[in-house]
């Protein structure tokens, strides 16, 4: 993952942390309030995909409140991230029916597959339950989108297929 804090750190939204403009326009709308303090930083998070140090600095700032409360807010709440959300999330089926038909051989293609990218803070691989699509399985789901099929194979065979879906090359710690 990288370092919170970093001025130009991007979010799922696709937010820039740190926008001290629109850190201040969305403590106004707060009435610059100290009681809205969960609210603020709610909607920061929303806005930036976690909570960057630099912002934090900037609430307690505007909010007049000291950075140790804010700093003890941000970080006694487990739903507020403190660090960059990773780029791209690829999520295994381990429901029942995706069980039976091979999601745990699936799972551990993906985790030597995207063990490179985890570390350098562009993938994460998450298990999940049922996807609605048990006809299929193993499914898997990239991002937000939809279950995916996936036909348990040889490496090549599968490797080919893994990338056709948008998953990164093997060996290769690159965002798609
Ligand atoms: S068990 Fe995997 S989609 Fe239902």
């Amino acid at each position: 993952m990288a370092s919170i804090g970093t001025p130009t750190q991007r979010g799922c939204s696709g937010a820039v942390a740190g926008d001290r403009e629109a850190i201040t326009r969305l403590i106004q709308l707060q009435g610059d309030d100290p009681a809205a303090l969960i609210e603020v930083l709610h909607q920061l998070q929303q806005i930036e995909g976690y909570l960057a140090a630099r912002s934090l600095h900037q609430v307690a700032r505007q909010l007049r409140l000291p950075l140790s409360r804010v700093y003890g807010v941000a970080s006694f709440y487990h739903l507020f991230r403190r660090t960059p959300p990773p780029v791209h999330c690829c999520a295994v089926c381990l429901g029942t029916a995706c069980f039976v038909n091979g999601a745990l051989e699936l799972l551990a293609v993906l985790e030597l597959r995207l063990a490179q990218q985890a570390r350098a803070g562009g993938w994460v691989l998450e298990r999940m339950g049922c996807l609605g699509a048990c006809g299929s399985g193993p499914v898997l789901r990239l991002d937000q989108g939809l279950a995916i099929r996936v036909r348990l194979a040889p490496a090549p065979k599968l490797d080919a297929q893994l990338e056709a879906i948008g998953l990164p090359p093997l060996g290769r710690a690159t965002a798609r």
